[in-house]
């Protein structure tokens, strides 16, 4: 009855979802958040977030958009009615997309010029982290290099939009990301071989818990949320290219393992190039970019690792930025019944303006600041804020309410497991009970909003504060000695 796009197969499904999930958030959040918040504790506790929260705010999202083959408005309305209020937690999902692009595709930019100066040999000049921080900052300062590689990196996106789901999203995933994985593990690999990189290796892999407050698990669990894409109906939009008889299950377990995999591979690759060339993990946004660049240039193979490096950055953004814009083109494409060159289009024409003063935000916007004069956020700042720590953690608390209370456990329990395979995680049949006592149940129902609650109001706490949010400040950081991190 209806001629919506469908994967062509189920790893093609898996590769594009784990696509989208791995990316910037991997590759160059997750090494310095974990580098800024004791390393190892951080990573034990993030990952008791993706198994706890993550996992089954995954397989309902992907659910609510298999059940009903539509973009997240749509999906909320199919199952709750068209008049319901639910329709506005789809449409929080629309907005995000936005937002969350306007700055990711800036970042986006970034690595894709990264990925060009590797080739022509600039790092080999990183001699300091001075120098490194100082091309960094002129890079980003200059309008036309910033602007120039966004709209270079906008257009591969827009280009593999366009393609559509099979010939396009569902391509482009299955060639980017073996390539990924190949070239993170060579890089994982070289790094294992340099002198020093037991170090590197204990920094990611042995606790030091005197590093973890609060602000670690809720930190945590934020990041949780941006690494698997959810939150925004990313998943749900690429679970409506599903057919009724895909399995969900077993493709979330898959996802969410090859997420976490890739971040601990990225770790292992960046920490050991940065203990090695005794470098410090705490760098902030700019790990990636000062100092693994500057670390890099005292090893052997630096121009091939550099190349490789952002490369493998640039795919890893390119495979997420396609998830988000395709939110909102499914939204056009469904709800107005706009061909999707059209929707993909305007779209496009409308996130490619938002992102402009994001890329301003270095430059031209400099000063120009919101909320707070003198000491407030820049676009860039303000995007990122809102998107990830506000708009994702609400829409991953009305998915999990949705869920949980309104479309009703036991029902999205039949219809992940469709009456078959019977699994301890979703059934309770030692006591026999209903699914709402299902370990599943009671994170969806009970720990998922309760948890996610405080994490809105941490992150509002944050906001109100006159100190912009340092850490999503790329320019300029200090790097400060571990020791002290560890202290604070
Ligand atoms: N998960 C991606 C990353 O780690 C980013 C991303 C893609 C995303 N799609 C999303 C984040 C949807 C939130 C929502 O880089």
């Amino acid at each position: 009855m209806n001629n919506r796009e469908q994967w062509g197969s189920r790893t093609g499904f898996i590769l594009a979802a784990a696509g989208s999930a791995v990316g910037l958030g991997n590759i160059w959040k997750f090494p310095y958040i974990a580098g800024e918040n004791g390393g190892a504790a951080f990573l034990f506790i993030y990952l008791i977030c993706i198994v706890a929260i993550g996992l089954p705010i995954l397989n309902v999202e992907i659910l609510l958009g298999r059940e009903t083959q539509k973009n997240p408005v749509g999906a909320f309305k199919s199952i709750a009615g068209k008049s319901s209020i639910w329709k506005y937690a789809g449409a929080l999902g629309v907005l995000a997309s936005f937002t969350i692009l306007s700055f990711y595709s800036v970042v986006g930019g970034w690595s894709l010029g990264y990925t060009v100066e590797a080739f022509k040999g600039t790092f080999s000049a990183f001699e300091t982290l001075e120098i490194s921080e100082k091309f960094f900052g002129e890079s980003v300062s200059n309008v036309k290099w910033i602007i120039g590689y966004h709209t270079a990196f906008f257009l591969m996106v827009v280009g593999i939009i366009l393609l559509g789901v099979k010939s396009g999203l569902e391509k482009a995933s299955k060639f980017l990301m073996p390539t990924l994985l190949l070239i993170l593990i060579i890089l994982a690999a070289q790094g294992l071989m340099l002198d020093g990189a037991n170090e590197g290796v204990s920094f990611l892999f042995n606790p030091d818990w005197s590093a973890v407050n609060g602000e670690t698990f809720l930190k945590a669990l934020g990041h949780a949320f941006f690494t698997l894409s959810l939150g925004m109906g990313a998943m749900m939009t690429y679970g409506s290219y599903l057919s009724n008889k895909d399995d969900i299950v077993n493709a979330s377990y898959i996802i969410v393992f090859l997420d976490t995999f890739i971040a601990i591979l990225a770790g292992v690759a960046i920490f050991t190039v940065v203990f090695s060339a005794g470098g410090e993990p705490a760098g902030g946004p700019g790990l990636i970019f000062n100092v693994l660049t500057t670390s890099l240039a005292k090893l052997p193979g630096a121009y091939f690792f550099g190349i490789s490096f952002f490369v493998l950055l640039t795919i890893a953004a390119i495979t997420s930025a396609i998830s988000i814009l395709e939110v909102s083109v499914a939204y056009l494409v469904d709800e107005f019944k706009y061909s999707r060159k059209k929707a993909t289009l305007i779209m496009s024409i409308l996130v490619y303006c938002a992102a402009i003063p994001c890329a301003l935000s270095f430059n031209a916007l400099e000063d120009v600041k919101l909320f707070v004069q003198d000491k407030g956020f820049t676009f860039f700042d303000v995007a990122d804020f809102l998107a990830s720590n506000l708009l994702l953690p609400l829409g991953g608390f009305f998915i999990a309410v949705f869920a949980g209370y309104v479309w009703g456990i036991d029902e999205v329990v039949k219809k992940l497991l469709k009456g078959d395979s019977q699994s301890v995680y979703f059934s309770n049949s030692i006591l026999r009970s209903s699914s709402n006592k299902s370990i599943f149940g009671v994170l969806i129902k009970f720990l998922s909003p309760v948890l996610i609650i405080l994490v809105l109001l941490y992150a509002i706490s944050e906001g109100l504060k006159t100190d912009p949010p340092k850490e999503e400040m790329p320019v300029e950081q200090e790097v400060a000695p571990v020791e002290e991190v560890l202290d604070a």
